[in-house]
């Protein structure tokens, strides 16, 4: 996304989050975006004027495609989808630690938020891209990788979060026929204090626990140094490559 031009039009799913609400507030700051379009479960409530939440209570294919008929002269030059499953301790969803903790609605819920709605908005915003320059973050994760998966354990994350990044790695061939400057990125935040990783903070070391706003801060630098190379990437904080 060149900064050059002050007319820039941003969307932000999942914009209530920890690291979607850093995002948000990180766009408004920023004088080349002339728009931020925020999609949330939660209403949305910003004193920016170039902020406009939509507030969608339970996302599927009805509410996604509707919600994108309200852009027909939209294109999009940025998108950042944060929509994203580990635990739901109120529903008793943790990530499983063995293979007798699988089970079927566990997997679908992890498959439903972090790989089925993404797919559905890459499929509505595919014709609401700028076709010429335009970038989509998904946020994936490390663990997602299927060449370096060492520790095991997290079934259902892990998997839904590979279908993902396959999800991305397809989508690309058809967006570069149907929108070919748009760049598809998988991204890894490292670990981010936010309610999805609470649980899990123990083990991390206190300088690899990031805050929001670094984390926001290290996916613009990214994003404005994109690898030299085909589409889709799949990146982490410091811009290194992940194999898939
Ligand atoms: N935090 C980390 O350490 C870490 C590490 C690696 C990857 N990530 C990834 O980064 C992304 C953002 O995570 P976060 O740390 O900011 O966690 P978070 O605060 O829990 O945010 C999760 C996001 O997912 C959305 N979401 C969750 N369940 C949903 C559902 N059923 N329907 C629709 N939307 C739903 C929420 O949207 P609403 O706005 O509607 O609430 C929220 O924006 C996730 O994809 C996560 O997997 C995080």
């Amino acid at each position: 996304m060149p900064d050059s031009q002050n007319n820039k039009q941003a969307l932000v799913i999942g914009g209530a989050g920890g690291i979607g609400h850093a995002c948000v507030q990180y766009l408004e700051q920023q004088t080349n975006i002339a728009t931020v379009t925020v999609i949330s479960r939660n209403s949305i409530n910003s004193t920016c004027s170039k902020t406009t939440g939509i507030q969608v209570q339970q996302q599927n294919e009805d509410s996604i495609r509707q919600v994108c008929q309200q852009f027909p002269d939209k294109h999009f030059d940025l998108v950042i989808c944060t929509l994203g499953l580990l635990h739901d301790f109120e529903t008793g969803l943790s990530p499983e630690k063995k293979l007798e903790d699988i089970n079927e609605q566990a997997m679908l819920r992890y498959f439903q938020v972090n790989c089925i709605l993404p797919g559905l908005w890459l499929s509505a915003l595919v014709n609401k891209m700028n076709p010429k320059d335009s970038q989509m973050v998904f946020l994936s994760a490390r663990v997602a990788s299927i060449a370096d998966n060492r520790l095991g354990g997290w079934y259902g994350y892990r998997s839904s979060k590979a279908a993902l990044n396959m999800l991305l790695k397809t989508a690309q061939v058809e967006y570069q026929r149907r929108a070919p400057g748009c760049q598809l990125i998988a991204y890894h935040p490292g670990t981010v204090n936010t309610a999805l990783s609470k649980p899990f903070q123990r083990n991390v070391k206190p300088d690899k626990l990031f805050s929001p706003e670094f984390t926001v801060q290290c996916l613009f630098k990214v994003l404005a140094n994109l690898p030299d190379k085909p589409p889709p990437f799949y990146l982490d904080w410091q811009n290194q490559g992940i194999s898939w």
